[in-house]
């Protein structure tokens, strides 16, 4: 390591909230993980243990058993939590079949979820992804359950809810692909100024930055996240990963990753954006390895820790830019 401060006092003396996704099951029974956790991030992020699906086994119950454990531990050790996700089409239940709800009842179900779990985590979650890829990757609005039964509003009506129960958590709508200036993020941009227009009160907006095969350009996601400034919205960089086309990466793949998360921190530092979370915390835990083909479609090794939590280039490079 070329530094003998960890990331985690790095970020914390430059003031710099630097998280990670976490996985309940690996912080209770991998001790290596749990040390690197605790040790070298500030923010905590839940993968998936706030997203309705694992939260609601069944219509009648919640399980919050996961997500407590991960919110606790945040609050033991000092750490901001970003809560991900309220509305997302992606991980409901599987108990939950859209077509047997009215829209009506759609909308009270969703309330309802989100006053429930907004509530138990009011001044223990800071910031919520209120919600995730409402924007399809042509830049329509997806075609989701809740947009389905309520239009665009379902956006405007979550938000409010959030807001209600917990008016001091910092609301987010997250999207991936939005990174750079292109016909995703314009969608995305004009979404935000409609709600913005309607005056739904939304803080910011998540860029995930999965930089997968092709990674975008650093002075375009600069350019994007001064016009979402520009609009009165915080800007965090949410889900980031960075990985190769399977079979092309080059020889100096370690280093190269290194330096595109390098330039993303000094891209977050010079627009006084202050979060920024990697999706997982050694490349064993990444989603990339066991979500569909995404194996054999690009390298299994996107994160700052190996296989074994050991710090590889990229972390070298985050506490150089923190530290410059
Ligand atoms: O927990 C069940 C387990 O009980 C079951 O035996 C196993 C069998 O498949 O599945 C387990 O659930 C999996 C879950 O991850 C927990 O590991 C799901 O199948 C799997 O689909 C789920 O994948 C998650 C994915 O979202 C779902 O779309 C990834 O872990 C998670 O990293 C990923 O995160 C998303 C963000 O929320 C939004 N942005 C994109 C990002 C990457 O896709």
């Amino acid at each position: 390591m070329s530094s003998d401060k960890s990331l985690r006092q790095t970020a914390d003396e430059r003031g710099f909230n630097f998280g990670v996704a976490v996985d309940p099951d690996a912080l209770r029974n991998d001790v290596s993980y749990r040390a690197r956790v605790r040790d070298e991030f500030n923010t905590l992020t839940p993968e998936n243990a706030l997203k309705m699906g694992p939260l609601r086994p069944s219509p009648e119950t919640y399980d919050f058993g996961d997500a407590d454990a991960i919110v606790n531990f945040a609050r033991a050790n000092d750490m901001d939590v970003r809560g991900h996700t309220l509305v997302w089409h992606n991980q409901t239940p599987t108990w939950f079949q859209p077509w047997d709800y009215t829209d009506d009842q759609l909308e009270r179900f969703l309330r309802e979820h989100i006053q429930t779990v907004v509530g138990r985590y009011r001044r223990t979650v800071d910031v919520w992804d209120v919600v995730n890829e409402a924007v399809a990757d042509d830049g329509t609005m997806r075609e989701t359950v809740w947009y389905d039964a309520m239009g665009e509003t379902y956006l405007d009506r979550a938000f409010e809810w959030a807001h209600e129960v917990d008016p001091e958590a910092d609301l987010y709508y997250n999207d991936y692909g939005a990174d750079a200036i292109n016909e995703k993020s314009d969608a995305v941009y004009d979404l935000l100024e409609r709600l913005l227009d309607r005056g739904v009160p939304v803080d910011g907006v998540g860029l995930q930055l999965h930089a997968l095969g092709e990674w975008p350009d650093c002075e375009s996601i600069a350019e994007n996240i001064r016009r979402f400034q520009a609009l009165g919205l915080d800007v965090q960089i949410t889900e980031m990963d960075v990985a190769f086309p399977a079979g092309e990466a080059p020889e100096d793949a370690p280093q190269r990753q290194a330096a595109f998360y390098r330039d993303v921190v000094e891209v977050c530092l010079d627009t006084g954006v202050d979060t920024l979370v990697t999706w997982g915390v050694g490349d064993a835990n990444s989603w990339i390895r066991v979500f569909r083909d995404f194996s054999e479609r690009y390298t299994g090794d996107p994160l700052l820790f190996d296989d074994r939590n050991r710090p590889k280039p990229a972390y070298d490079a985050v506490i150089d830019a923190l530290d410059g």
